[in-house]
């Protein structure tokens, strides 16, 4: 069985993994990491995304194997309870989930599209999370949790560069 090395949330793994397993069973079987929810099986939802190596994947998408040498972040990499981070506090107050199945994956694809636009229109944000299905919100709260932690992002003068956009324990 192949042996992969993979950093996730800032902790390496050196994990012995299927050839055929997916990303998203990785994070969840074996690493314990079930905040990464699957909601299809058809590559469609967005629930199962994370960033792999910065950028938004959907993590049914691609073999663990492929990810070998890669560096994950998780919504558990994202923040914590006791120490949101912004976009998480953002969908918190602006009323962004319903039943939450489909957050994780919101929430890090709206931060991968910070990263690469601070100050986005309420259509860039569409945009953004077009590759994200939610069931329950009608999307409206989550436009506005997304503009909201950008404004409250750009005002953070702690947060001085993209990078900082992600999170705790992130190693990219
Ligand atoms: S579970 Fe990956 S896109 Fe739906
Ligand atoms: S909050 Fe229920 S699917 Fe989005």
């Amino acid at each position: 069985m192949p042996q992969i090395e993979i950093d996730v949330n800032g902790a390496h793994h050196s994990v012995p993994v299927e050839p055929r397993l997916l990303l998203v069973h990785l994070l969840r079987d074996k690493l314990e990491l079930t905040g990464t929810h699957v909601g299809c099986d058809t590559s469609s939802c967005g629930a199962c995304t994370v960033l792999l190596n910065g950028e938004s994947v959907k993590s049914c998408t691609m073999f663990a194997v492929q990810a070998d040498g890669s560096a994950v972040i998780t919504i558990e990499g994202i923040g914590a309870s006791d120490a949101l981070h912004p976009m998480q506090e953002a969908f918190w107050k602006m009323h962004g989930l319903q039943c939450g199945y489909c957050t994780p994956g919101m929430i890090v694809s709206a931060v991968d599209l910070l990263r690469r636009n601070p100050d986005p229109s309420d259509d860039e944000i569409r945009a953004g999370i077009e590759g994200n299905l939610c069931r329950c919100t009608g999307y409206e709260n989550i436009i506005r949790a997304v503009r909201s932690a950008a404004a409250a992002l750009r005002n953070d003068e702690s947060r001085h560069s993209v990078a900082e956009l992600l999170p705790v324990g992130g190693s990219n």
